[in-house]
């Protein structure tokens, strides 16, 4: 093991230096305060990992990816978003028992109590989605109220991940003033959702597996990705030992920042306005430089990506091929398109390494699937779901897990006395 040295005040400490299993690098700095009387100060967390994890590895640097070591090209490739959602939850492949096994609890487990469509009828239509679906997250734990009984635990992990997918689809006909189309067990989960969402009573549905394939795609590209915003809320909440039902409706609120999961919706708001303004990207380019202005290209830049977001390329590519295999054409695609060249040939994204993150492109797929707006950032909770499950349950399983209580530096006032209001 090697240490790091640190002086402070020509006083030498030595901190434990320890290397993940892809060889990252971290000093151990549990013991600083009580050793040098200093706190590190880290705003944003940018230097500081949180956690030991098995789940997701990315090298930002080189643009890699991987759930539980595979690479995120493979599982795009070859799995489904069930299958991934069980290797995230249980760390290995299923064997098709298993997979069969898994399935067969999810749809068990689909259908929501019929007094928690009470809950839907309180908010008006034009509620955001990702507040109600934040209430509805939480509001599972009401019906299931076994919260932290060890043996219910992974059962309540499947309720989640079963009846995620149906508020979502009822928070959407909710809002659209449709009746609520119940889950069918003769289909897979992708196309079930498609039919809760699209399905009306006055025709069958047929759902396109161009558009089911697609939104497994979708779903199996967000699914985790390691200790981003949402599933650090999901750890910290979690970390006092609040059920899963309450870390996930955390996380939901987390991801709903433009800056986070509302960036997808951002997007499509930016590429629109562009529309509107005939289309000029440079300009918008432009802004996006200036200090002055507060507009920045959403879908553009990343934390921990300074290389192309791998879940970009693919759904860069898987843009042209859904809207071609529809034979629908979205001009916003174009200037998504110019404005992704116009950004890479200038120097102040080049220098700053800022490239197209998943945001950029997954909602002109999801325009081509007839998914409103609105509904962008739920279908990126959908598919973040089994991730953020996957590390709450690592968490809570972890015997070295604390309740996660951050330092500061105080820079308020020294201490004063009270005055009597008439001396202020
Ligand atoms: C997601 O963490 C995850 O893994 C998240 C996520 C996941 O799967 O969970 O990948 C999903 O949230 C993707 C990101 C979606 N958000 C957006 O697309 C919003 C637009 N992007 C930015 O706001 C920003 O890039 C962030 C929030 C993504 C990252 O912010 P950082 O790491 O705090 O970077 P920063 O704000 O310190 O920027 C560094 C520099 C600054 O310029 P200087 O001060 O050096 O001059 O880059 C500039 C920023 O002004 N910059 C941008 C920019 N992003 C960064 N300038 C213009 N447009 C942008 N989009």
């Amino acid at each position: 093991m090697s240490t790091a040295k640190l002086i402070i005040n020509d006083k030498e400490f030595e901190f434990p230096v320890f290397e993940g299993s892809e060889h990252e690098l971290a000093i151990d700095v549990a013991k600083l305060r009580s050793a040098t009387g200093a706190i590190a100060y880290d705003p944003g967390y940018g230097n500081t990992g949180s956690c030991m994890s098995s789940i997701t590895y990315i090298d930002g640097d080189q643009g890699i990816l991987r759930y539980r070591g595979y690479p995120i090209e493979q599982l795009a490739e070859k799995s489904t978003f069930v299958e991934v959602a069980y290797l995230l939850i249980n760390g290995r492949l299923p064997n098709a028992d298993e997979l069969d096994k898994f399935n067969k609890r999810l749809i068990k487990h689909v259908m929501v109590h019929e007094d928690i469509k009470k809950l839907f009828e309180a908010y008006p239509p034009s509620a955001h989605p990702m507040a109600v679906m934040s209430a509805m997250a939480i509001s599972l734990s009401a019906f299931h109220p076994d919260l932290l009984d060890p043996e219910i635990i992974d059962t309540n992990i499947m309720r989640l991940l079963a009846k995620f997918k149906t508020l979502a689809a009822f928070c959407y006909k909710k809002s659209v003033g449709q009746p609520y189309v119940y889950p069918r067990s003769d289909l897979s989960y992708s196309e079930d959702f498609l039919h809760m969402m699209f399905a009306l009573p006055t025709e069958p549905y047929h759902v396109n597996p161009v558009v089911a394939r697609a939104l497994d795609l979708l779903l199996v590209l967000h699914a985790d990705h390691e200790q981003n915003c949402s599933a650090s809320t999901v750890r910290m909440v979690g970390s006092s030992q609040a059920n899963v039902f309450a870390s996930v409706a955390a996380g939901v609120n987390a991801l709903w920042g433009p800056l986070h999961g509302g960036a997808n919706q951002e997007v499509i708001m930016m590429l629109e306005e562009i529309q509107h303004d005939g289309g000029d990207v440079q300009k918008y380019v432009n802004l996006a430089k200036d200090k002055n202005s507060k507009f920045r290209l959403m879908g553009f830049g990343h934390r921990v990506y300074k290389n192309f977001d791998p879940r970009a390329k693919i759904l860069a590519k898987a843009a042209d091929d859904v809207l071609n295999a529809l034979h629908v054409t979205d001009p916003l695609l174009d200037i998504a398109r110019g404005l992704e060249d116009a950004a890479l040939h200038d120097d102040y994204f080049v220098e700053r390494k800022l490239y197209p993150n998943v945001d950029f492109y997954s909602g002109i797929i999801y325009r081509a699937l007839g998914i409103p707006t609105n509904m962008f950032t739920v279908m990126f909770a959908l598919g973040r779901l089994p991730g953020w499950i996957a590390q709450w349950k690592e968490m809570h399983n972890d015997p070295a897990t604390r309740i996660n209580r951050p330092r500061q530096i105080y820079t308020g006032e020294t201490v004063r006395d009270y005055t009597p209001i008439d001396q202020r």
